[in-house]
């Protein structure tokens, strides 16, 4: 009787967590819908989220969850594109922390693939100095550091960067106290600089 109770608390046990598994399986198929295969982006507009910390991703997550993060509207870039465009807030308000966490583990373990792009040699190099000098120091390694759990920066889409910057100077993207000091002493001409110098990392 008792080992009978134990198998079919164990095969429910197996089939619940098969059904999880699936279900990460399938909320991935989701998110590379826009994010690209195995989260590497194909679009300047879209990050790459393919290798990134596990906990920024976990982070990024629950900001867009709790909105304090601006997210726009975007259209399904591939698979099946007849989805209704939607945007990050709206993806994150149907997560759970599970499913959040989950994700941000599943993402850190594949591996980031730097976006092929065009940049300027001249900006990257002025650039390369001022990262240097304000901004390796959380951002180590040209920025492709992913144990300072900073994001990547080296090789991320410059119109996706362009974007954060944008919203970290507006204040509408919460940012480290430190990093904000950093960021508004910075000209436009430092800021396309440092953006060429990413780009330029591939
Ligand atoms: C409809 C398109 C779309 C879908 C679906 C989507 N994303 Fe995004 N994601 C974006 C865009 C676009 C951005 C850039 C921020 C913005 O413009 O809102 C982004 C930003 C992010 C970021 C921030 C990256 C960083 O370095 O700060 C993370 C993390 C992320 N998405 C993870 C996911 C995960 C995980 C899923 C699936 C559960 C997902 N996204 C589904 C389009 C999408
Ligand atoms: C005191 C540490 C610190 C310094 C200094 C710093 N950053 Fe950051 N930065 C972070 C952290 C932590 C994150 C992770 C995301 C967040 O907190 O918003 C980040 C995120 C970013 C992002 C967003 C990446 C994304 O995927 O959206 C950009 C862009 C960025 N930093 C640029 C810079 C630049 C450029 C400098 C130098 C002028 C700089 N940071 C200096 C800590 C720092």
């Amino acid at each position: 009787m008792k080992a009978h109770k134990y198998l079919f608390l164990a095969s429910f046990i197996a089939i619940f967590s098969v059904a999880s598994a699936a279900d990460i399986d399938a909320l991935m198929e989701d998110c590379n819908g826009c994010h690209g295969d195995n989260g590497v982006s194909q679009w300047g507009d879209v990050p790459t989220i393919a290798g990134i910390d596990a906990f920024g991703t976990a982070d990024a997550l629950f900001m867009f969850r709790e909105e304090e993060r601006p997210c726009s509207e975007s259209e399904y870039r591939q698979g099946d594109t007849s989805r209704v465009a939607t945007t990050m807030c709206a993806v994150a308000a149907d997560l759970s922390d599970d499913d959040i966490e989950a994700l941000g583990d599943a993402y850190a373990e594949l591996e980031f693939v730097a976006a092929v792009q065009d940049f300027d040699a001249a900006l990257a190099e002025a650039g390369a100095a001022i990262h240097e000098q304000r901004c390796d120091k959380c951002h180590s390694e040209g920025g492709s550091n992913v144990e300072d759990e900073a994001s990547i920066l080296s090789g991320q889409w410059m119109a996706y960067l362009e974007n954060s910057f944008a919203d970290y100077l507006s204040g509408d993207r919460d940012q480290d106290k430190k990093m904000k000091e950093k960021l508004t002493a910075l000209s436009a001409d430092d800021i396309s600089a440092l953006l060429h110098f990413y780009a330029s990392q591939q």
